[in-house]
């Protein structure tokens, strides 16, 4: 085994193949159906990609489909213009999609609201024309510090249809990671709300805003404020106005601009674990392609579906999955303001059986809590809606996978275990649900299209069921153009860890994988968490899936600290279920436990129990945090994305 290659330990057999009755009404029927495309998309991507691209309304067509002359910089669908608000929503105003519902929304407190085609359409027109009015032009940057509720989405689209690209800042931010991407992005108009409600509180958005434009970088000239929550707040002559004024007094129509593909449609930041948020940048022509057909074949959308995705629009999954995916598509997708909570546990069930939900994706972090939460909730609620289920952000560990699929899925539903990231634009590695039978805790296969692999250092591919590098060996449409205003920074971070060879770039993801004798993917976590024990590099997902499978263990999470033997040893922070209570004993036993699953390789030398872990507010564990604490240093590097600073003070305390 090489140097840098990932070794993977984790064994898991069970296969889950798709019921015979969902797969004949699924788009894509058969693993043959799925090869069949696979090979022809391998065969000519360029010709696949452009045939589908045939489903998108073009005001000018392409004459290159993919221009990879100056890698690592793509174009797509060079000359072509479009439109994603167009596509979005001008493409559904006939007869049969014009009053289906578009969105449909539940506040936190309860309150809902739905909005059709033909509505969000007119709210979507008049917005952009608000911009407009407000001095937006085509190319100038809007950010929008909301919360979950339908003006988020009417602003994305308003803004996509006026070619300005907006930069989405996830509402949980501080006043001061607000303030540093405004500068970074120079942010023109910035959209927000009087607050939000969370968990039973409201977040004070407008405040924060005030406090991030304190600053003289911040170039920001106006801000618009939409109505959530009704607290007094501060409004500045001349730079702040109510959403629900404006709207008054702007007319109706507003023709969507004609956008070339390669046209900016957002930046959206995210944080390595060095170094500043990046700004991810993504175009027009490929993202509405790629969150386009990703959309229709993993989720398997019908006409009558209604497609839940959980994620806040502050983040890719929100952009790709809550609007312009499942819009492009013509489908009803909820929105929902609220977050899993102690004080509402069954919040999520309610949701979906008050809006009959038929397919669900949501991230591990989640299911985790509500298997916390106890069955009851779930059990207490119909969810016979639900015929597909889908997670994402980080490995699920089987035993969190087999709950969802008995207690939430009821044995029935197929889960899409989707593997992708912000830079990526859309789902890159996930089953096709009529198509690929599942096995809990992998990712499966790759959509057709992506020709992703798993490699050692040198970018030559692993073996069967050996760890190394996931990576991507051919442009993909909905792939990241650059990052904003440091391009060399797209092309150290991505595409020199592997060497260029031929010509040919890779794309370098960051997580570590193997690929079983199936071709399967099992993602181990990202590369930067991978702990080195006497010469075995082990992803974290292994050794963490080996202790949640201990009754006692809710959450885990591995780290390395240095170790004058091993290199390294295994620091294991867990929390417990309900009514377990911390010991020596149960210390002891889950070591041993860990040594049943998985080998001596991976016992824990030390068990930390904890009432939390470290999370950033998308619900990654920090575990470069923890690392610091097992090894016994400060914590370095930054720390706002960190959801709740009193886990980290516990810790460090305990
Ligand atoms: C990282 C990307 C993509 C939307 C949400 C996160 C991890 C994501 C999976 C999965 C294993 C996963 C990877 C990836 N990840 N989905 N299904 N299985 N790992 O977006 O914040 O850009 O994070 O999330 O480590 O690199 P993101």
């Amino acid at each position: 085994m090489s140097e840098s290659s990932i070794e993977s330990i984790l064994q898991e057999t069970r296969l889950f193949p798709p019921s015979a009755e969902f797969s004949q009404n699924a788009q894509i029927k058969s693993l043959e159906d799925y090869q069949a495309l696979y090979d022809r998309a391998q065969a000519d991507p360029q010709k696949f990609w452009a045939d589908l691209a045939q489903q998108l309304h073009w005001f000018q067509t392409w004459d290159t489909v993919l221009d990879w002359s100056n890698p690592p910089f793509a174009k797509w669908f060079v000359n072509g213009k479009t439109n994603l608000s167009y596509n979005c929503l001008d493409r559904h105003l006939t007869p049969d999609r014009r009053d289906k519902p578009a969105i449909v929304w539940e506040g936190e407190p309860g309150d809902s609201i739905t909005l059709t085609y033909a509505q969000l359409h007119v709210e979507v027109c008049k917005f952009a024309n608000v911009l407009k009015q407000m001095g937006v032009q085509k190319g100038d940057r809007v950010a929008l510090y909301m919360p979950m509720i339908p003006e988020a989405a009417i602003a994305m689209l308003a803004c996509a249809r006026i070619g300005a690209p907006h930069t989405v800042i996830f509402g949980g931010f501080s006043a001061e990671a607000l303030r540093d991407r405004l500068i970074d992005c120079q942010v023109k108009v910035v959209i927000t709300a009087d607050g939000g409600w969370r968990k039973d509180a409201i977040v004070p958005l407008k405040e924060q805003v005030d406090k991030a434009l304190a600053d003289d970088r911040v170039p920001v000239e106006k801000v618009l404020v939409a109505k959530r929550t009704g607290q007094e707040i501060v409004m500045q002559r001349d730079r702040d106005f109510w959403w629900h004024d404006l709207k008054e007094t702007v007319s109706a129509d507003c023709p969507a601009e004609p956008m070339d593909s390669e046209d900016m449609l957002f930046i959206l930041y995210t944080s390595g674990s060095t170094g500043k948020p990046k700004g991810v940048v993504h175009t027009t022509g490929g993202y509405n392609l790629y969150v386009h057909m990703t959309t229709k074949w993993i989720f398997d959308l019908q006409e009558t579906d209604v497609f839940w995705c959980t994620a806040d629009v502050g983040w890719i999954t929100g952009h790709s999955y809550v609007v312009y995916g499942p819009l492009s598509n013509g489908a009803t997708s909820v929105m929902y303001e609220g977050a899993p909570r102690a004080s509402n546990p069954g919040c999520f069930w309610d949701v979906i059986e008050k809006h009959k939900v038929s397919i669900f994706y949501t991230a591990p972090t989640a299911i985790r809590a509500f298997i916390k939460m106890g069955d009851q909730h779930p059990n207490d609620r119909d969810l016979s809606s639900l015929r597909l289920l889908g997670t994402v952000g980080e490995p699920i560990n089987p035993e969190a996978w087999m709950w969802y699929h008995k207690v939430i899925g009821g044995e029935k539903c197929p889960i899409v275990d989707t593997w992708w990231q912000t830079e990526t634009g859309g789902i890159m590695i996930t089953a096709l649900p009529g198509a690929i039978p599942t096995k809990p805790g992998s990712a499966t296969l790759p959509f057709p299209g992506i020709l992703a692999d798993v490699v050692d250092l040198d970018g030559n591919s692993v073996g069967v069921n050996e760890g190394g590098y996931l990576a991507v060996r051919y442009p993909w449409p909905g792939m990241m153009r650059t990052v904003f205003g440091d391009p060399d920074r797209f092309r150290r971070t991505y595409w020199q860890h592997i060497p260029v060879k031929d010509g040919q770039y890779t794309y370098f993801a960051g997580d570590g994988a193997r690929r079983d004798e199936d071709g399967y993917f099992w993602v181990m976590g990202r590369v930067d968490d991978v702990i080195n024990v006497a010469g075995h590099r082990l992803g974290t997902m292994e050794v963490e899936s080996a202790l949640v499978s201990h009754p006692a263990v809710a959450e885990a999470a591995v780290v390395g600290k240095p170790d004058e033997i091993k290199g390294q040893d295994i620091v294991a922070f867990v929390t417990l279920e309900g009514t377990y209570q911390p010991s020596d004993e149960l210390a002891k036993e889950l070591k041993k436990h860990v040594v049943l699953e998985i080998g001596a390789i991976a016992r824990p030398g030390e068990i930390r129990f904890a009432d939390a872990l470290p999370k950033t507010r998308s619900g990654k564990i920090m575990r470069r945090l923890l690392r610091d604490l097992a090894s016994g240093n400060a914590i370095s590097g930054d720390t706002s994305t960190l959801e709740d600073r009193s886990v980290l003070e516990k810790l460090r305390e305990g």
